[in-house]
Formats: C-alpha cells, structure tokens, sequence
C-alpha cells in the first residue's frame, strides 16, 4: 500500500470508528506457546481417550449443512439438571459468559446509562461498557477485598445504576463478599443485579435462591470454568419474564451446533468434570499452603480456580518475567489497579503443574 493510500485509510477509519472504540486495545491474550498455562483459569486436565472416542462418535451424527436448533433445548435442560436450576427460572445461552454480558449491556444501554460494578474486578465489564455506550462506573473494595458498602449504596443512589455487577467469588481476589452484603445490594439497586456465578466449581456458595427471591436479580454462569473453556457456553438464569426480553436480541443461532452436541455430550459426563474441579479445589489448598510458606508473599485465600498473592514492594514485574523465562505462564497484575499492587495471580493447575510452578517460583525469588 502506498503511503498516500495508507493515510486515506487512516481518515477513513477515524471518520467512521468510534472514537471510544478507536482508542482501546483488543483483549490481550498473551503468547502460550510451549509454557505451562496458569494464567487463564482453565481446568488442566485433558478427557481419557475413551471419553474423546464416544465425543468423536457423537459429532459424526452432527450435520454442519442445517442451522443449529435456535433455542438448544437440550442443552438447556441438561444445564437445569447438573445446575439444580430451579423451573420459576427461565435461562438464555452465549458464545461464554462474555457475551451475555454484552447482550444485557445492548438491552439496557441508553444515553446517561450506568453499568456499576465494584474494582478489581473482572475487565470486560468495563471493556463492554464502553463499546456498548454505557456509562461505566466503579466503586473500590477495601484493602482486604471486601465491599465498602458505605461508598458502593452511596453510589447506587447517585448513580441510578441500570446494570450492577458482582461477580461471587470475585475475579481477580477470589473472594466472596457475603449474603448479607449482596442483598443489601440489591435492596437499594434500583435496576439489575447480576450475581455472576463463573467460579461456581470451586465453592459451596451458590445465590440461584436470590433470582427466585427479588425481581431485579439474575445469575449468570458458565461451563469454561469446569473445564470447557473452549466450547465458550455461558448461562444467563432468571426470572422467564427478563429471559424473554434478552432473547430477543440474542442472534438466533448463537450455539452452533458442533457447540451444542459437544455440551449434551460433555454435560452427560458432568460427573467427569466435577472429579476434575473436586480435584482442583484440592490442589488449591495444597498451593494455597505452599504459598503461605514462603518467606515474603502476601497470600489471599481463595474460593475460585486462582490464587491472588502479593510479592515484596516492586518485585512483581520481575518475578513474572523469571518465571515466563522458566516457561510458567501466569498473570502479572501489578499495574492493573491500585490495589493489586505487587500483585501476582496464578491458576491453579494439576499437581506438576503446580509444583513447577513453586519450584520455579523459589528460584526467582
Ligand atoms: C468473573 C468472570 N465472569 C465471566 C468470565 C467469562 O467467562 P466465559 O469464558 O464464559 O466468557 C470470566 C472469565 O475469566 C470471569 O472471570
């Protein structure tokens, strides 16, 4: 292209792009090649090979030439089988939570709307709010990660949210905020509350009763988590009345059909899959117990698949890139918000994995 061409384009793009969209950054996905991923909260275990015969098996039945089913039926009543969800709720699917969160924010946005969620937090709510026009606010935990409820119903009341955030564990601390906490919440948001549920997995508390308790709640989950990160299936569960309004800006034939077999298939074996996550939640502890050990780290508990620790005054950085020199992936949140500083959030993975992790660890230290 020559350069003249290329400035053409240049005007073209800042004449019809968005300026908000023109000045974000795409999801950064960092390069996994030949490390051992503990950066993504993904489940490490892969399916014995009988399990991937029998997938293979069932997705030589699917036909690729017709549309997938619109509503996938199936998929949905095997989800209020495993998930217990109760038939007072009604559920609507995405390519993964992620989209979900994009739909709701495309149903309510409007000039002088507000998404308000609580920081750190999980970043596409922010990242959606502004593609979607959303007025995004945000509202910081305190030191040790819980809700500043004086602050969070102050702006609630100031803000009028129409969307309230909260994910329960919270990503990236971990924790859980309380019942109490969360109906108070509720209570005074005069729009939605949407519990997000993505670590269910890996803890006893689960705030489906709060959907069938207020009006203005919805939990939204996800299968990534328990380990099918690539199918990319989320759950938005609620009251039939919001579900129906969200279908209708759902894109018909969101779940494709290899998405849908897959999940029938993967949700039949469930029980697989909770092995694998009851196993995770073990070795959460043991890393838990291994991090707290050494000299220096800051380790919090944690309810979810991660572990978030803080590293000694300006070492973050430094430890990230020792341990990405020894080929151990993990996330580096130094920088990401004020209160992650020196921040270090790891995945919990296999046994081995984890121990390479530690052992590396101890070496850059
Ligand atoms: C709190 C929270 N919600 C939603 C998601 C997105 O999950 P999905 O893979 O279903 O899009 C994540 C992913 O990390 C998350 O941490």
């Amino acid at each position: 292209m020559t350069a003249n061409a290329n400035d053409s384009l240049g005007q073209l793009i800042e004449q019809w792009i968005k300026p908000e969209i023109r000045s974000m950054s795409a999801y950064h996905v960092a390069d996994a090649q030949g490390m051992i991923k503990l950066d993504a909260m993904e489940n490490p275990y892969d399916w014995d090979d009988s399990i991937v015969e029998s997938w293979m098996e069932t997705l030589r039945n699917v036909h690729l030439n017709r549309y997938p089913d619109p509503g996938a039926d199936q998929v949905k009543q095997q989800l209020r089988d495993v998930m217990n969800i109760p038939a007072s709720q009604d559920i609507v699917l995405g390519n993964g939570s992620d989209e979900l969160i994009q739909l709701l924010a495309l149903a309510v946005s409007a000039p002088g709307k507000t998404l308000l969620t609580v920081e750190p937090g999980f970043a596409m709510y922010r990242q959606i709010s502004l593609v979607t026009e959303l007025s995004f606010q945000s509202v910081a935990l305190t030191a040790d990660f819980e809700l500043d409820m004086p602050e969070l119903l102050s702006q609630i009341e100031k803000q009028q949210p129409a969307l309230v955030f909260l994910a329960q564990p919270n990503n990236p601390t971990g924790n859980l905020f309380g019942e109490d906490k969360l109906r108070q919440v509720i209570e005074a948001a005069p729009g939605l509350v949407v519990i997000d549920e993505a670590y269910t997995p890996f803890t006893d508390a689960d705030y489906l009763n709060l959907a069938d308790e207020y009006n203005n709640v919805l939990v939204m989950r996800t299968l990534s988590k328990a380990g099918l990160a690539g199918l990319r299936l989320g759950l938005l569960i609620g009251n039939p009345r919001w579900i129906a309004e969200f279908e209708k800006i759902r894109l018909p034939y969101n779940i494709g059909v290899l998405t849908q077999a897959s999940a029938e298939f993967a949700l039949k074996h469930f029980d697989v899959l909770r092995q694998q996550t009851n196993l995770i939640r073990e070795e959460r502890a043991n890393l838990y117990q291994e991090l707290s050990n050494i000299d220096g780290l800051r380790v919090w508990n944690s309810e979810a698949n991660f572990i978030l620790f803080r590293t000694q005054s300006g070492q973050a950085k430094t430890i990230f890139e020792g341990l990405r020199a020894r080929h151990i992936l993990i996330r580096c949140l130094d920088g990401a918000h004020p209160l992650l500083k020196d921040c270090l959030r790891v995945t919990v993975g296999s046994a081995a994995e984890n121990e390479a992790f530690l052992k590396a660890l101890r070496a850059v230290l």
